[in-house]
């Protein structure tokens, strides 16, 4: 499975990367949600290719999906995570893939064709960069702990993400090592699972911003919950992942997500 994952995802790679180096036609989905002709082809290329090799999943694109449906055999895909990068040709963005059964993650890829890193998982078998084994860091103190968030497009309407994104932060930004929003939810999984970043929390990601990274980081050791500390499914509000080791010291600062 995961070589053929590999495959499909290194011809569309092709593709990104024509697309990363090219002017782009590029269309507002909301006031500040970009993209391009280069996310829709990508994710129609990825949907026929994937429909070839793995004919009983279903594939729930960001661009032609819908962010509510949890088929039983599921392939999550964002063709572009990080289109704002994409756009500014900020290097941070990635193809994401992640395959699904009743509701539990079996295998990923992510795919940033720009640094050609790749990233697969498989349930049970452990997480990789490019054939290396992956493995979280182990920073169990908070305030020595790099920790990775990122806005979602929802703050926009300054209602309860944008306060809690905000609550969050003055929360937490005193309390670690520093913060970096770098654009890429996917990639934020994968550096948490390679011991980069040592925690990663957001509000409001979609399936298939996620779907991929959570059994990577929990392939290279780590753990990602909710916001309380309970099992995270699909559709959320909020992701935490982690080392394990300060994870309950993260989910301490977080603000409530129902008070915001
Ligand atoms: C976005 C990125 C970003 C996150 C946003 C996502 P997109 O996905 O993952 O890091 O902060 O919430 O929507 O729109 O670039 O596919
Ligand atoms: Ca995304
Ligand atoms: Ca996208």
């Amino acid at each position: 499975m995961i070589k053929r994952l590999e495959e499909a995802l290194r011809e569309a790679g092709e593709l990104f990367l024509k697309g990363y180096r090219a002017p782009k036609e590029v269309r507002h989905k909301g006031t500040v949600d970009l993209v391009t002709q280069y996310d829709v082809a990508i994710e129609e290329r990825l949907i026929k290719r994937l429909g070839e090799l793995f004919p009983k999943y279903q594939v729930v694109g960001e661009e032609s999906g819908d962010a509510e449906k949890r088929p039983q055999k599921a392939i999550y895909l964002d063709p572009i995570d990080g289109t704002t990068n994409f756009v500014h040709t900020i290097p941070f963005c990635a193809i994401s893939l992640g395959i699904w059964e009743e509701n539990t993650p079996i295998a990923a890829a992510v795919y940033n064709p720009v640094l050609d890193e790749l990233f697969v998982a498989q349930k049970g078998a452990g997480a990789f960069l490019n054939g290396q084994r992956l493995a979280v860091s182990d920073t169990a103190d908070l305030q020595q702990s790099l920790l990775a968030t990122g806005f979602p497009y929802t703050k926009v309407n300054k209602g309860r993400d944008y306060r809690w994104v905000l609550q969050s932060m003055a929360n937490l930004l005193p309390h670690t090592q520093d913060i970096r929003r770098l654009g890429s939810a996917a990639l934020d999984l994968c550096y948490v699972a390679r011991g980069i970043y040592d925690g990663f929390y957001e509000c409001n990601l979609k399936p298939w911003d996620v779907a991929a990274g959570i059994l990577l980081v929990e392939e290279a050791g780590g753990r990602v919950s909710d916001w309380r500390g309970e099992p995270y499914r699909l559709g959320d509000p909020v992701i935490v992942a982690s080392n394990g080791k300060n994870h309950d010291k993260i989910i301490q600062k977080l603000a409530d997500y129902e008070e915001a």
